[in-house]
């Protein structure tokens, strides 16, 4: 299993009679990027306690770093940080002194405490604040300080419980650019997110947890693949012009209170052709032309609904939620 940071297979994982996990299979190469998408509840923050070594699984071989879950979990510990979904910061001490702390329950020294502790706060931009309580920062500021915790002890793995969840777009982005330079130093990120996107932009492979199982797995390409959602929509003001491009474009679907056409297609140049010739044609201009090609967006809703839960490749795809781009 070399190359593999985190390798679970059949992991289990019920509280109660309510199954979380029901047998799924993660595995994530050495420095690479995981996403675990899935609604509230579906179970990932169960997944990432387990395989960080906080909770133990009811089943299952699981290998993080190499080391048994079972029989090593102290050395799996060695390797890895986690930043939790809701914040390990004391509010009551300074932004350095937890820092300090962390470097203590590492084992630093004193001397390597300072320096590990100083270089982190100057990375993520904490410097001026390090002296703060910080029940005074921000929430952008305190997930920064959150995940420069993590880092104290130079984990190899890491694992981040939605690490942007209430970030603004700024913070968020600096938060991509610190993900993606540790994973260029050779470190494996387990991410959990509830922004599609996030795992689009980070994500060397995505996995949808539903229903206690893995939906869909693969790189965002390949899950786009899975659901044929792609569309033209053409918009109107005019109902006559409206009416007659419906007439000209028979299997459109209509909606006659916002006035627009909606036609399955691939985005393809040629496709689109088709259908401004035919408007053309019938001497009809639309006020709006917009493309849609499915996005995360879509195959999250399409797997994770609560309709019949879907194969690996959905034949019968829920119509993704309209969003025009
Ligand atoms: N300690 C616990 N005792 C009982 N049930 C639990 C416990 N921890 C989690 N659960 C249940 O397990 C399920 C999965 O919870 P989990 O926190 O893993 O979901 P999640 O995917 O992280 O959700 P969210 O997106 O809201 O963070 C939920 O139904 C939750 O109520
Ligand atoms: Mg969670």
């Amino acid at each position: 299993m070399t190359g593999l940071a985190i390798a679970a297979h059949g992991l289990r994982k019920s509280y109660g009679d309510k199954t979380v996990l029901d047998g799924i299979d993660l595995n994530v190469p050495q420095g690479t990027v995981f996403s675990l998408l899935g609604p509230n509840g579906a179970g990932k923050t169960t997944a990432v306690k387990i395989l960080s070594t906080l909770v133990t699984a009811d089943a299952g071989d699981l290998r993080v770093g190499g080391h048994d879950l079972a029989s090593q979990a102290q050395a799996a510990r060695a390797e890895i940080g986690v930043t939790g979904q809701f914040s390990a910061v004391d509010g009551l001490i300074t932004g350095e002194e937890n820092m300090l702390l962390m470097a203590d329950l590492h084992h630093l020294s004193k001397r390597e405490g300072r320096r590990v502790a100083a270089e982190l706060l100057e990375r993520f931009d904490l410097v001026e604040a390090a002296k703060k309580p910080a029940s005074t920062y921000s929430g952008g500021m305190k997930r920064r300080l959150d995940i420069a915790m993590t880092l104290v002890g130079s984990p190899r793995i890491i694992f981040l419980d939605e690490p942007t969840t209430g970030l603004d777009p700024r913070s968020r982005h600096t938060m991509w650019g610190i993900i993606r330079e540790l994973v260029t130093g050779g470190v494996t990120v387990f991410l959990t997110t509830q922004y599609l996107e996030e795992a689009d932009e980070l994500a060397d492979r995505i996995a949808v947890l539903h229903d206690g199982r893995i939906a869909a797995e693969g790189t965002a390409q390949e899950l786009k693949r899975l659901i044929p959602g792609g569309h033209v929509r053409l918009r109107f003001s005019d109902p006559a012009a409206h009416r007659s491009a419906a007439a000209a474009l028979p299997g459109a679907a209509r909606d006659e209170e916002a006035l627009t056409l909606q036609l399955p297609s691939d985005g393809s140049q040629r496709d689109l052709r088709a259908v401004l010739d035919r408007l053309d044609a019938a001497g009809i201009e639309a006020d709006e032309l917009t493309v849609h090609t499915p996005d995360l967006d879509d195959v999250f809703f399409a797997l994770t609904s609560s309709a019949p839960a879907p194969a690996a490749v959905p034949t019968q795809p829920n119509q993704p939620q309209e969003t025009v781009r």
